[in-house]
């Protein structure tokens, strides 16, 4: 892949033919040496992708970018980390929506970035050991045919014909990627004063909605997803009208009455 543009973004862009997985490959290469913040590891042929809650996450080789972030959060308390994830959902968000103006584009809490509806990114943050960073993996869809989709409810930026030029993508949400997140580092982890925040519930489609979220260790909460909380915590009002702050979970999105 040829990547200018995305070259000339970050500290260091380590471009592999082929990788297991990027977020494993960058937490290693973080262990092992002394790299910068935003330095960034892509493929386009990510042959043992990691998803959230223990998933998978596949995509025929040349179809899709698997890009992972390093970022060196020492300095923020680990309850505020919960934002670096969704800095990565809204960064992906706009980058995608500048090239579908008429689409509906946004994020389904805590950051799967939607087109339509329908899936076309997915992102996992992992912590590195001793507070020494995190990595942001995000997985988009580029150039995959109708046929070739993993699910019915996935979609690529090919079949939303929206542009799907690799180093444009990139370049897209590592520009933006890098702004939001230096400023909520700036700000000391304040997702609020940072402005984060802020854009997060402007893009967050899950707001206002009625959801089923489906937490680690099997509990079901269904209600009402009433905002973020500082943490960057889904706040859902449940059925008996209590508010309940959710860390992680899976969320459904009921669908919208017409
Ligand atoms: C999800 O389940 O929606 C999250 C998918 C995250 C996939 C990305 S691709 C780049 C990075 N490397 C991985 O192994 N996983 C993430």
């Amino acid at each position: 892949m040829h990547l200018p543009a995305s070259q000339a973004l970050v500290p260091e862009l380590i471009v592999r033919l082929s990788s297991p997985s990027t977020n494993a490959e960058l937490a290693e290469l973080a262990r092992a040496g002394d790299l910068p913040s935003f330095t960034t590891l892509v493929t386009d042929d990510q042959t043992a992708g990691r998803g959230r809650l223990d998933r998978v996450w596949v995509a025929p080789a040349g179809t899709a970018l698997a890009i992972s972030v390093l970022i060196r959060s020492a300095e923020i308390s680990p309850q505020r980390l919960g934002w670096l994830p969704i800095a990565a959902g809204v960064a992906m968000t706009e980058t995608i929506a500048a090239s579908l103006p008429a689409a509906s584009v946004g994020f389904k809490w805590p950051n799967d970035v939607l087109v339509g509806g329908r899936k076309v990114c997915g992102v996992l943050a992992e912590l590195l050991p001793e507070h020494s960073g995190v990595v942001v993996g995000a997985g988009v869809n580029l150039s995959m045919t109708q046929q070739q989709l993993p699910v019915p409810s996935a979609t690529s930026l090919a079949v939303e014909g929206a542009d799907a030029e690799p180093d444009t993508v990139l370049a897209g949400y590592l520009g933006r990627l890098q702004q939001l997140i230096s400023g909520y580092l700036d700000a000391g982890g304040d997702a609020e004063t940072s402005g984060l925040a802020q854009r997060a519930r402007e893009l967050c489609e899950t707001l206002g909605r009625e959801v089923r979220v489906e937490m680690p260790g099997g509990r079901v909460l269904e209600g009402t997803a009433t905002g973020l909380d500082r943490n960057g915590r889904l706040i859902v009002r449940d059925t008996a009208g209590a508010e309940q702050a959710v860390a992680a979970g899976d969320v459904t999105h009921a669908r919208l009455a017409s």
